[in-house]
């Protein structure tokens, strides 16, 4: 491979497409997989020629993998893999609809992915699986499903990355634990939301460095810590909309 080449699944997020500019600017190669390819024509307008998009459909987790794959021999392998695929929601009446739908695209989704892209890092004999998780599956919380899911994913990042060590294969798995993004670009809550520049550019750093677990923005390190410090009997206590 000349150029390295990094994989962003569920590039119409305002944060993959943050990082996908970001990783252009270090000559990374991209190949973008997302449920809706029109959508994002003005971000292949902005990027080099050799990029790839590909069309995913979630629900479907065999033609996922073999979108991957597709994708993956296309580049003729990638460094980096960002899964940023992800649903959540919350409805206080418990929809079973709704966890269904999170677990199929966090659970199910997920694990389809993350899978095959470790299992190709296994057989190039290197490479970096990042993806993006959340301080909400350190502990339960309102949205139920989405809390659990995030804990599995945690958890499976964490199989992952001791597999990795077994086999003695150079393969880091990072597990960017996020706080809470200001879409609204300094419109929403200036005390916990990070911007999409200053999260993306704390992602690269994190994932140049090959941590193995990070927090975005780097104050949620501490808010992990507190909520996973607080006893039930008060963190019970807290109130939601
Ligand atoms: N927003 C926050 O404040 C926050 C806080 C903590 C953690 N996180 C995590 O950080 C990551 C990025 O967050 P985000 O807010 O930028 O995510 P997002 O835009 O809501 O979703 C990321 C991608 O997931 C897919 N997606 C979203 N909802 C879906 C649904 N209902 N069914 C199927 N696919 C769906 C879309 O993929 P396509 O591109 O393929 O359409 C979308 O681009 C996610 O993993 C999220 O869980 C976010």
């Amino acid at each position: 491979m000349d150029q390295l080449s990094a994989i962003i699944i569920g590039a119409n997020s305002a944060l993959s497409q943050a990082l996908a500019l970001q990783l252009i600017n270090d000559n990374v190669r991209l190949g973008l997989m997302a449920a809706d390819t029109d959508a994002l024509a003005p971000l292949m307008d902005k990027l080099p020629d050799n990029a790839e998009l590909v069309a995913i459909d979630i629900f479907d987790p065999e033609a996922c993998r073999s979108a991957f794959s597709q994708l993956w021999d296309t580049l003729d392998g990638a460094a980096l893999v960002v899964i940023n695929t992800a649903a959540s929601g919350l409805d206080l009446s418990l929809p079973y609809a709704l966890d269904k739908q999170i677990n199929a695209v966090n659970v199910e989704g997920f694990t389809a992915l993350a899978n095959a892209a470790f299992t190709q890092m296994v057989e190039q004999k290197y490479g970096q699986l990042a993806a993006f998780t959340s301080i909400a599956g350190e502990r339960g919380g309102p949205q139920i499903a989405f809390h659990a899911s995030k804990a599995y994913q945690q958890n499976y990042l964490q199989g992952l990355r001791l597999h990795a060590q077994r086999l003695k294969l150079p393969i880091t798995i990072s597990d960017i634990r996020l706080g809470y993004i200001d879409k609204m670009q300094g419109r929403g809550s200036k005390t916990w939301g990070g911007s999409l520049d200053k999260i993306s550019s704390q992602i690269i750093r994190a994932l140049r460095k090959a941590k193995p677990q990070v927090y975005v923005t780097r104050r949620w390190r501490f808010i992990s810590w507190l909520t996973r410090a607080l006893p039930e009997f008060i963190y019970n206590k807290r109130k939601y909309k």
